[in-house]
């Protein structure tokens, strides 16, 4: 019989049960649920709403149950639709009379909010943890590649002289924000919507500060309607996930060109690539492609959620049940993703021999030899428009910057002479790339310091 079952005459449906039900799902926050229950029994008995020894019994039930339910020894069933259900009808069958007094001065509506924000403040908590490890092994990579030298590129075209340090540092910042975003949401979801009740609050003298403490909330919400119709902190959550994994997408569409025969910067250890079923020579990079495609599915999930919301009146509606697939399918996309991921990037060979072979070829000192002609004394314009000759001159014959004659140079501006050589050799030109940012190996190094303290001290 259902726990709501006054009302009605009959039983429902028994495929309304099937769409209904969300236990398949939701018994994942059977921890969140069951200390959000003994929360509110502790104050129901602490402020006499219940007596004070049921309270007590509620509190050790549970804990039991709690245990049970670790442990592995529970079957949840469909016919108790959800979680919270679950879970009071089994305390009810374990204690009889005190069990039916959980739910006083409760919601499901208050009860779900409370459970959800619980379980993503703790998902998050531990995704931030797989992020560090990545931007720690982003940090680790680099410091042992801070002079091999590779192409910057823009419009995928070979552009300025970079290092692999410089170059993959510009992921741990991003993923230095993934963090920092990681965390806003957690602080602004961590407010406790128990006490809301169904969607007007409760007559009775509840201590909503209490359970809120209790539970390790900052506080209590702020109004009841809001504490059981808001989501944003879910799509905000979905949102956040979206731009991690986008980050991630592109690091692995870098990591597939570099695998490639035409790039071949690096090399995937076995453990992290696989075969083909026809080809014999194959070696594919399915993990960076795997994480590429998932994020599809992680963008799919942030659009179903607002559409989901979209126009819905408040205050709860059986509509908002259908956050937890999507948010938790994100949670679970993402935590896979990065822990393959992380390993994959800590295993591979760099080959620095074709990242320097890939730096000589393309002209990309062209902008350092410009600015040698600047420091001579011709405006940049100029110097640019000389420099684009010379390069011009050297693709129609084969040469490069620093095989060409000092008399070419000097055909096209008589301010050349024997410096241009030092002024364009790669290493100098990295070298003087001395900007803070820049891919100067002291200006990377100083920047991996920062970011490790930032991971140090726990912010981004
Ligand atoms: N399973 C429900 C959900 O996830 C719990 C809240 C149900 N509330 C209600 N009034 N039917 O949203």
């Amino acid at each position: 019989m259902k726990l709501w079952s006054g009302r009605f005459e009959k039983n429902t449906d028994s495929l309304v049960d099937r769409l209904n039900a969300s236990i398949s799902y939701d018994q994942r926050m059977y921890a969140e649920d069951i200390t959000g229950s003994m929360a509110h029994a502790a104050m129901l008995g602490a402020r006499g709403i219940i007596p004070q020894d049921e309270a007590e019994r509620i509190v050790k039930a549970l804990g039991e149950i709690l245990e049970d339910c670790k442990a592995g020894k529970i079957e949840f069933s469909e016919e108790n639709e959800d979680i919270h259900m679950n879970v009071e009808v089994l305390l009810t069958q374990r204690i009889g009379d005190a069990g039916k007094r959980l739910h006083t001065a409760r919601s499901r509506n208050d009860q779900v909010a409370v459970d959800l924000r619980l379980y993503l403040r703790k998902e998050i908590t531990m995704l931030e943890e797989q992020v560090r490890s990545l931007i720690e092994a982003i940090c680790g990579k680099a410091e042992q590649h801070l002079h091999a030298i590779m192409p910057a590129y823009t419009h995928l075209q070979r552009a300025q002289p970079s290092t692999f340090a410089h170059y993959t540092m510009a992921y741990a910042e991003m993923l230095l924000r993934d963090l920092g975003r990681l965390s806003d949401c957690r602080a602004r979801l961590n407010l406790c919507p128990l006490g809301s009740g169904a969607a007007c609050g409760t007559t009775y003298p509840i201590d909503r500060e209490m359970t809120a403490g209790n539970l390790g909330f900052d506080g209590p919400t702020r109004n009841s309607i809001d504490g059981v119709s808001d989501r944003d902190y879910v799509v905000e959550l979905a949102s956040a996930l979206s731009l991690l994994m986008m980050h991630l997408s592109r690091f692995s569409e870098e990591l597939i060109l570099w695998t490639s025969l035409e790039f071949g910067f690096i090399t995937l250890d076995d453990a992290y690539a696989t075969g083909s079923s026809i080809m014999p020579q194959k070696k594919n990079p399915d993990v960076a492609e795997l994480v590429r495609g998932k994020t599809g599915r992680v963008y799919g999930h942030l659009m179903g959620l607002l559409t989901v919301l979209k126009g819905l009146p408040l205050a709860y509606n059986k509509d908002m049940q259908e956050d937890k697939e999507a948010i938790f399918d994100c949670l679970d996309t993402v935590s896979d993703c990065l822990a393959v991921f992380t390993p994959m990037y800590q295993t591979m060979t760099v080959r620095t021999d074709r990242l320097r072979r890939a730096a000589s070829e393309g002209f990309i000192n062209a902008t350092d030899c410009a600015d040698y002609l600047v420091k001579k004394g011709l405006p940049f314009r100029d110097a640019y428009t000389h420099t684009g000759k010379l390069v011009h001159h050297c693709i129609e014959t084969g040469e490069t910057l620093e095989t060409l004659p000092l008399e070419e140079y000097q055909a096209v501006s008589p301010s050349f002479d024997e410096g241009v050589y030092q002024a364009i050799d790669l290493d100098v030109c990295l070298s003087c790339r001395q900007v803070p940012g820049g891919p100067a190996p002291e200006m990377v190094q100083a920047h991996i310091g920062q970011v490790r303290a930032l991971l140090k001290n726990g912010g981004a």
